[in-house]
């Protein structure tokens, strides 16, 4: 049949082309107002950095972090832990570490696991390896060496972080020791997903100078996030630059802006480069006058923007400074748990009583 001179046949194609033409133009039209697609998902999402400063390690008796915690982390909302582990002055001569260590690691392990939470395992010695990178890097591939093959049958929740906030004489070598690193874990850990961050202390204006293996996908990449730090580490008395300083405060406009800024820098490099991210650390400290009020507000602002982009995120940390618990007291420190989780089962009315907390130990 024909339609003015038009085979019926061909006017029909002619009107798919139409339709096809109309609806492509819609969605291209629809896709530009849209936000960009969402990271790959990250496996963990909700965390709390434990037993930093904790003598447990080679000293269960005076440990201050008590197996109960593990549940208690678990029901106040949280999905995993990272452990601060700095074995490295626990090595012998030919860098094995010594077995007591590793035995406490298991017990962290497997309360972590029984909880229900998921486990990074990070090598916390940055201070060392940022002062003595040949024999940082002899004793983090020992390190790796013998965690990767005693883990090497845990499930996926169990994941390693090769090295917390390489930094100084560690930044030339940094991609290099990533590399290296890999190998080793991957030898016995095909699949388990590996923690890795910028140099400079896993700052977000580096990103651009890590070098990651293209197809390896098991690798969540972490950003460490304490801007500015004349606020979160004001009379920080480690912190020469920053432990005379007082009375900063956070949260106007301007500062909400850099804080989302920074983060939409973060994730389109992780778009680009189709990586999930965890944001590894971020707080402020609490030693130093600030009122909490704005340390919660602070603590919320960071880990909402976190949210917002899909990045997992871990508060530095349970205990020791900047703490969320109050060991002491055996009770949440109130504006910082409900600021990390807002609305959770655990939720506080409010802190009740100052905080104590222990010295700093010379991993950090
Ligand atoms: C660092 C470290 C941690 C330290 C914290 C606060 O970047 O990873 O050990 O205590 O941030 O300064």
């Amino acid at each position: 049949m024909k339609f003015r001179g038009v085979r019926c046949s061909d006017l029909m194609m002619m009107l798919r082309l139409l339709a096809v033409a109309v609806v492509g133009g819609l969605s291209v039209a629809s896709c530009a107002g849209q936000e960009p697609p969402p990271l790959p998902p990250p496996p963990i999402h909700r965390g709390l950095n434990i037993l930093g400063s904790d003598p447990i390690w080679m000293n269960p008796a005076a440990g201050r972090f008590r197996p109960e915690y593990f549940a208690t982390i678990k029901s106040a909302g949280f999905d995993f832990v990272r452990v601060a582990a700095g074995a490295m002055r626990y090595m012998d001569a030919s860098d094995q570490i010594d077995p007591r260590y590793l035995q406490r690691m298991d017990w962290v392990v497997a309360n972590a696991r029984a909880a229900g939470l998921s486990v990074i395992i990070d090598e916390h010695d940055f201070q060392f390896c940022a002062s003595n990178a040949v024999l940082c890097r002899r004793k983090l591939l020992a390190f790796w060496r013998q965690v990767s093959v005693r883990y090497r049958r845990e499930p996926s929740t169990v994941l390693f972080e090769i090295l917390n906030e390489p930094k100084w004489q560690m930044d030339p070598v940094w991609n290099d020791t990533i590399a290296d690193v890999l190998k080793v874990i991957r030898a016995t850990n095909p699949d388990r997903t590996v923690v890795i961050g910028p140099r400079m202390a896993n700052k977000i204006q580096t990103l651009d100078d890590l070098r990651l293996p293209d197809d390896d996908r098991h690798i969540l990449v972490t950003f460490h996030y304490y801007e500015p730090h004349s606020f979160s580490h004001q009379g920080a008395p480690w912190d020469p630059q920053w432990k005379s300083v007082h009375g900063q405060t956070w949260g106007s406009p301007g500062d909400r802006a850099t804080l989302a800024a920074d983060f939409d820098r973060m994730a389109a490099w992780a778009r680009r480069e189709r990586r999930p991210v965890l944001l590894g650390e971020f707080g402020a400290y609490d030693g130093s006058g600030t009122p909490i009020a704005q340390r919660g507000n602070y603590v919320d602002a960071i880990a909402r923007e976190a949210e917002k982009h899909g990045f997992a995120w871990c508060y530095w940390q349970f205990d020791g400074d900047f703490i969320a618990y109050d060991v002491q007291r055996n009770a949440w420190v109130g504006p910082i748990l409900n600021a990390l989780i807002p609305g959770g089962t655990s939720a506080q009315p409010a802190e009740k009583a100052p905080a104590k907390r222990v010295v700093r130990g010379s991993s950090q």
